[in-house]
């Protein structure tokens, strides 16, 4: 499918924007996927849980069963279980840590004058922080990361193909490997209780029963899988958003108050997750068609936030554009949890790198390599040139 060319991933902006004004409710026959590109159906798709379930059904077989693939009310309770790690107070608590972690890995690097920026800083620090808020310890970092990897990989089935097989098998591995690891570390909480996710997680309780075995592995599963990739690729695209838009760098440069606006901005312009999933709990009418039920929809995140009815100039990166309801961390109930911790953890990164890596630039002409999975933007390497 078009859709899913590595040029289109580089770049998917401009069919978005051809897809949008032709019908912006897109039926993929082969796979039957129905694709939603404007930013009222998609905002709508994101928050109507009578209408759109987020229990999604693939060829492949069901998603995990975790927080993110739940409903009400099973949603609110899985919720409310990991919602006190992610207080104001404890993304504060983080942020010394992140700052340390962040200094670390540039002090290794740095002096090169050339680093591939993914795997030598912004895989490692998400990656490292979640690990800390977890309570993995950290000579299990590692291993931690590649299953991060892994899990990630997981989401190329939904697209179908050779890679989703090789995926599946590798996942099955790498779960069984995880149930062992994580039963002896939460068997230690039991015994010693510290003040971590994991001691919370063996702690708690869905109506009035504790969490089982699968639920226990599937909160660490998609804790691994949404607070890693997606922040790796908000510090990895802010990066591409300031060499094509030297202007912008300059103007941050000047002004360095902008930097939270500035987030945002890269969050809109190249978001991290350029699409959810659904399922249509009812048959859904939209734009003067009935989309049946039990359907696969995608509500491309990507597309509505540039969508020129509710973005001036919308194919611009402005570092300054206030107000900006941009649908990157979600809408409604299942709003990213981690969304203020990938925001300080980026304004960290971004600090650090803008001025440890002077004049940076891409240290090859060939075009930078899409991740693979559907619903992911950003590069699988970005080689970096910079005055040390
Ligand atoms: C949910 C994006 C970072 C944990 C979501 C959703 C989006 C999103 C779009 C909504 C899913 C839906 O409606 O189906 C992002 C982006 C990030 C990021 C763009 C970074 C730039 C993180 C981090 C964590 C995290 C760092 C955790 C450490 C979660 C969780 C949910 C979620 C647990 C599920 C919430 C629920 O279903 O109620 N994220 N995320 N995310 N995110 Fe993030």
């Amino acid at each position: 499918m078009e859709l899913f060319t590595d040029d289109v991933r580089r770049n998917p902006f401009p069919l978005y924007a051809r897809l949008r004004a032709d019908s912006p409710l897109l039926h993929e026959p082969r796979e039957d996927l129905w694709i939603l590109f404007d930013y009222d159906s998609v905002k709508w798709a994101l928050q109507d849980h009578d209408a759109f379930s987020s229990v999604v059904t693939t060829e492949t077989g069901t998603t995990p069963d975790w927080l993110l693939f739940s409903d009400p009310p099973r949603h609110t309770k899985l919720r409310g279980i990991i919602m006190r790690a992610f207080t104001p107070r404890s993304i504060a608590n983080l942020e010394p840590h992140v700052r340390e972690l962040s200094r670390e890995l540039l002090d290794v690097t740095v002096e090169r004058g050339e680093l591939d920026l993914v795997a030598d800083y912004s895989s490692q620090l998400p990656a490292m922080v979640i690990a800390k808020m977890i309570g993995i310890p950290v000579e299990d970092r590692a291993r931690f990361l590649r299953w991060g990897d892994i899990i990630m990989k997981l989401s190329y089935t939904i697209a179908g193909g050779d890679e989703s097989k090789r995926a599946m098998v590798e996942n099955a591995a790498a779960r069984d490997e995880m149930r062992t690891y994580l039963a002896g570390i939460l068997d230690e909480r039991r015994r010693a209780p510290r003040d971590d996710l994991l001691t919370r997680l063996v702690e708690a309780e869905v109506d009035g029963e504790r969490l089982d075995a699968k639920e226990l592995l599937g909160f660490f599963q998609l804790l691994l899988a949404a607070g890693t990739e997606t922040t790796t690729n908000l510090i990895n695209n802010a990066l591409l958003c300031f060499m094509e838009s030297p202007d912008q760098l300059a103007r941050l440069k000047a002004e360095p108050g902008l930097l939270p606006l500035a987030i945002e901005e890269v969050l809109r312009f190249r978001s991290p997750a350029q699409s959810m999933f659904r399922s249509t709990k009812r048959a859904v009418e939209l734009h003067g068609r009935v989309i049946p039920e039990g359907k696969f929809v995608l509500p491309m995140i990507g597309s509505a936030n540039r969508d020129p009815k509710q973005f001036r100039e919308p194919e611009r990166f402005d570092i300054g554009r206030d107000p900006n309801p941009h649908l990157a961390f979600g809408h409604g109930i299942h709003f990213c949890l981690g969304a203020a911790l990938s925001r300080m953890e980026a304004r960290v990164a971004l600090t650090d790198l803008l001025e440890r890596l002077r004049d940076f630039r891409l240290a090859s002409d060939e075009p930078w390599q899409p991740r693979q999975a559907l619903h992911v933007h950003g590069p699988t390497r970005l080689p970096l040139r910079f005055e040390p």
